[in-house]
């Protein structure tokens, strides 16, 4: 047994081969050694896992997708083409992407009793519930005695998925203004249908503005997987039970929610918001950062994984600056979120604790620009994450060697005592 010490106490742990006879160990060298990973502080609630899908250096800023560089892909594929490849494995063909696109376009429809399900919530609902909530819905409409494992069922339930998740998502923003749901258009490509569902109206016809539509398929493509993080843990282990793929991302979409993940996004628009609402400038607002000042925190900086500079983050960034361009919006937000980067990028303190912008820290001021409340952020966040999230569900199925998950624990609490008499 070797003594395991960690920021809260120590604990007895048995460890096998070459660290037998150790009487201290840390918790990095211990996985180190035994290949195991028991306890580490930087990998909370896991244990060790393996998948074929992204690749992540965290210390050169580095993701790929089933090898792609993800700065390839955003330059040069849509997010259907992404979609494709996350679950299949390969870039399709020309007629295996017409195909997937054309079958998605069919599945579009929501059964007409969901309105219902939509009127039963408060407007005020936050469209993250709304959606985990429908995509649960949505297995009581499709499931009813379906072996969720059969590969047809798959195969249908996947398409189904990306066809029906960014129609519920508009519905979700729509319900929120109090407007009309309008019906999908399945002329439009996939993000250009998101869109006209979102800012279109039953009065007038929509102009596709070819801007907004190339950007929202960038961003999509640049969430579309990263690895077995919180929310993609969540639809594994949630998968690994025998649950179906709309209970499993369901749950996923649960764990997207939280501010500390996916909605990372609305807390760096509202840190911008208030930053400017209270004039006290960019340099004060780091200093009180630095100074851990009433528990201020510089959202949208650091990342789990990344010591460097989030690879996603730069393309962003400049997707942002073309974005604004593009629609003639000027943005005070892009200038003070601009500003606080280089400023944080140039101070000993955020160089130390290798802390950059993530993924979040410029996705808000987009969505901003494109039209998109506050609220609606994190539920792009999820469309753009639902290939990744199918394809590792897919993954984890299709492995026959495949177990139930479950974390392993480390006991660190009492030692066995008796009840006081
Ligand atoms: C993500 O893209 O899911 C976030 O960067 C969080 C993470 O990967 O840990």
């Amino acid at each position: 047994k070797a003594t395991l010490t960690f920021a809260g106490g120590s604990a007895e742990f048995p460890i096998l081969g070459a660290t037998q006879g150790a009487s201290s160990l840390d918790v990095s060298s211990l996985t180190r050694q035994t290949g195991l990973t028991a306890l580490d502080y930087g990998f909370v609630n896991t244990a060790a896992t393996k998948s074929k899908i992204t690749y992540i250096d965290g210390d050169e800023g580095i993701l790929r997708y089933r090898g792609y560089p993800i700065e390839q892909l955003a330059a040069g594929s849509t997010y259907l083409e992404v979609a494709w490849l996350l679950i299949y494995g390969e870039l399709p063909t020309a007629d295996q992407l017409g195909e997937f696109d054309e079958r998605i376009r069919r599945h579009t429809l929501l059964h007409e009793d969901l309105k219902r399900f939509f009127s039963a919530l408060p407007h005020t609902a936050h469209p993250m519930s709304v959606i985990s909530s429908a995509l649960s819905a949505l297995s009581t409409y499709y499931e009813s005695g379906a072996d969720p494992h059969d590969p047809e069922h798959v195969e249908l339930t996947t398409i189904r998925l990306l066809a029906k998740l960014p129609v519920i998502a508009a519905y979700a923003h729509k319900k929120s203004l109090g407007q009309a749901f309008l019906y999908p258009d399945n002329k439009l490509s996939f993000v250009d249908n998101f869109l006209k569902l979102n800012f279109g109206n039953m009065a007038e016809d929509y102009e596709i503005n070819p801007v907004l539509s190339t950007a929202l398929d960038r961003l999509l493509i640049l969430h579309a997987d990263h690895e077995q993080n919180a929310s993609t843990s969540t639809v594994r282990l949630v998968g690994s039970t025998g649950a179906n793929l709309y209970a499993s991302i369901s749950a996923g979409i649960n764990a997207l929610s939280g501010p500390l993940h996916g909605g990372a996004n609305e807390a760096v628009l509202e840190m911008l918001g208030r930053i400017q609402d209270s004039g006290e400038g960019v340099k004060r607002f780091v200093e009180r950062v630095k100074n851990k000042e009433d528990g201020v925190k510089l959202m949208g900086f650091g990342h789990r994984v990344y010591k460097n500079y989030d690879p996603r983050a730069k393309l962003v960034k400049e997707s942002a600056t073309e974005v604004l361009q593009a629609l003639g919006v000027k943005d005070p937000m892009l200038d003070l979120a601009m500003e606080l980067e280089q400023l944080a990028l140039e101070d000993d303190y955020f160089k130390e604790r290798r802390l950059y912008p993530n993924v979040d820290f410029y996705t808000g001021v987009i969505y901003k620009a494109m039209g998109f409340p506050t609220r609606m952020f994190t539920v792009l966040f999820a469309i753009g994450r639902l290939p990744g999230w199918i394809a590792h569900w897919r993954e984890m199925n299709l492995d026959p060697q495949n177990k139930i998950g479950r974390p392993q624990q480390l006991y660190i609490g009492e030692p066995e005592r008796d009840l006081p008499q």
